[in-house]
Formats: C-alpha cells, structure tokens, sequence
C-alpha cells in the first residue's frame, strides 16, 4: 500500500497540524509505503518571499524530522525537486472540470483574503495537489478534514482520466483521524486552529516553550458552566477534550468521565501540562537538527531522487496513453 501526503512549508507548524497530519505521517512509516513532500510549489499561489521559502522548507523538513520521519523509512522530499509534479498538473487539467474548481472551499477562502492579485495557481492549486497524490498511484492520503473536498475532487481527476485514457492511477482514500482531525482555535473555538486565519493566542505552535503552551491553555475560551463534556454550545471545552484524547491517545468519553465533576480549571491545567509535555521532546529534537541546512538538503536530494524514479515511470504511462509528446520505440 502506498501513502502520500504533502504538507506547506510555512515554517510554523501548528498543533492541529500535528495532531491531524503529522502523527499520521509518522504512523504512516510502519503502515505502507510513504512519500511526504513539502509542497513548495503550492506555497507561490499566495505572496512569500522567495528567500523566506528556502527557510521556511527546512523549518518545516526539521519540525517532521523531529517529529519522527525516517528518511530511511519513508520517502522525504521537496516537490519543487520533481518536475514531473507540474507536468502532470497541467495534464490533468484536461479531465478537470472548471466548476468544480470554483467550488472549492479553500479557494474561496484564500481568494476572499488576498488584498491585490487572486492568483490563478490560487485556483489552480488544488489540481497540483492531484498531481502530486496521482503521481505516486497512491492508495491512501492522511489529512485533516479541511482537506476531505480535495480528496474528492482528485478522486474524481482519477476517475475521469481512467475512464478517458485507460486505467493508470489508482484512486485514492482520505485517511481522516477520528479524534483531531479539526482541532480549533482556543480564542475563537468556532474557526479552526490556523497559521493564517487565526489568533496568535490561540494557536499552540509546535515549537513553542511550554510556558507559552501552558498560558495559551489555561486563557483558552470555555463558557459559563462547569462540566467537562462535549456539546455543540461548548465549542472551547469540546475542544479541550478532543486535544487531551489526541494527545494520550484515549477516546473523548475517557476524557469526559477522567474529569467528571472537577471543573473548569483542574481540566485545563491538565489539558496544558499534558500538552506541553508532548510537545516538549520535538521541540528539543528540533533544536538539534534545524542548523545543519547542508544535511536537510542531503536528506531531501536523496529523497527527491527516490521520488523521481517512481514519478518518470508513471509519466512515461500518461505521456503514452493521452498522446502527448515523442513515441518510445522502446520500452
Ligand atoms: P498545511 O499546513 O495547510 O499544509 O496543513 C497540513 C496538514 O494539517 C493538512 O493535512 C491539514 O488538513 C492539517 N490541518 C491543518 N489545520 C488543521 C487543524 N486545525 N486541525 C487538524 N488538522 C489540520
Ligand atoms: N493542500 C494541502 C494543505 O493545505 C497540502 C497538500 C499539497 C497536500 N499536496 C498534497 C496534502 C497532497 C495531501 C496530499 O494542507
């Protein structure tokens, strides 16, 4: 079974982040066969700053790292290094349907933000994802929800292209965690946990020292009652517990009947203790790794290298079955 997931390189990794996507990436390792790329290429569908996106990517490259990718035990890379991503998006513009993209929540969102220029790439960004999944024919993708609609959408980028030019790409699953998958501001509990949208006071960023982690917690948004349960007017507290059952690796009911009865306050204080001890250790690991740029780009080429060998073998597949460019004489 093949794996792939790609993830922003926008330097500050968040805890839903974590929670949602890169524990699954680590577990990913002993499940399948792995591909992560860090998508430079999505990255210029929005302003950046080109020398903060170098940066950026090996901030984000330490924090997996840290975190507990093995380059020996997956496939590590940066998706500018394969240029076969952006050849087969715009082979697979051809099998995707313009309405389709415009009703993408993403799009609409990121559009709705951008001061001065809407970016085509803005629109077209989540074709590019479809390459990048459709490109290593996998199985199965491990996202949070915000990512279910994209998932659909190059599932049906498969479909459509199978149907039309013969079976080449397998089509792929959503592998959405049951608990995290949504982890939500602690200001705003209504949005979700973000590095663009969100307060900065509720955003527990990955790196951050535990005593930032533990005040970000205790001052996190509740409401006027006293359970620890979930309900839907109890969007901070529900929150709260859903962080803590991630974070143990216990179900949310554990969590409510843990802390039945004990308020408000002794539940946060464990919510924040217990979160900045799991973060704690990749913070330290990131700290070892980050400065050492030449090793992060030995670890992406031979990944990169790795990638490449599987991409070119499906490209010389989609280059034959739709007709486009030289005639193989030989296989
Ligand atoms: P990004 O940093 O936008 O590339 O997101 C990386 C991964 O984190 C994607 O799989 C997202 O679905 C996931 N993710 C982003 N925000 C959250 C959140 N608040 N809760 C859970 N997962 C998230
Ligand atoms: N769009 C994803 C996000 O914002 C990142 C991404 C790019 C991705 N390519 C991908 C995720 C391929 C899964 C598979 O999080």
């Amino acid at each position: 079974m093949r794996i792939f997931s790609g993830i922003q390189p926008t330097g500050r990794k968040h805890l839903g982040n974590y929670i949602g996507a890169i524990t699954q990436y680590v577990a990913g390792q002993d499940r399948g066969e792995a591909v992560y790329c860090l998508v430079d290429l999505h990255a210029t569908t929005v302003p950046y700053d080109p020398a903060g996106l170098r940066e950026s990517v090996y901030d984000t490259a330490t924090t997996l790292l840290a975190a507990g990718l093995d380059p020996d035990r997956c496939i590590f890379f940066r998706q500018g290094d394969v240029q076969e991503h952006a050849e087969l998006c715009w082979l697979l513009a051809s099998v995707t349907a313009f309405g389709d993209l415009n009703r993408m929540h993403q799009f609409k969102e990121k559009s709705g933000a951008q001061r001065d220029l809407v970016s085509a790439g803005l629109f077209f960004y989540p074709v590019l994802q479809a390459a990048d999944v459709l490109l290593y024919k996998t199985n199965e993708v491990p996202v949070g929800e915000d990512q279910r609609q994209h998932i659909e959408l190059m599932r049906d980028i498969a479909e459509r292209f199978n149907g039309r030019y013969g079976e080449i790409f397998s089509v792929p699953e959503a592998r959405i965690p049951e608990v995290g998958a949504k982890i939500m501001d602690l200001q705003y509990p209504d949005s979700k946990m973000s590095t663009t949208g969100g307060s900065e006071q509720g955003t527990i960023y990955v790196l951050d020292e535990p005593e930032a982690v533990v005040k970000k917690v205790r001052s996190a948004v509740t409401d006027s009652g006293t359970e620890v349960r979930r309900a839907r007017d109890k969007a901070g507290v529900s929150n709260l517990i859903e962080i803590l059952a991630a974070v143990r690796g216990a179900e949310p009911e554990e969590v409510e009947r843990g802390f039945d009865g004990s308020g408000y306050g002794a539940f946060k204080q464990a919510v924040a203790d217990e979160v900045a001890a799991y973060l704690a250790p990749v913070r330290e690991r990131y700290a070892e790794l980050r400065s050492d740029e030449a090793e992060l780009e030995r670890i992406l080429a031979r990944g990169a290298e790795r990638a490449r060998s599987i991409a070119v073998e499906t490209m010389l597949d989609v280059r034959r079955a739709m007709g486009v460019g030289p005639v193989r004489v030989s296989q």
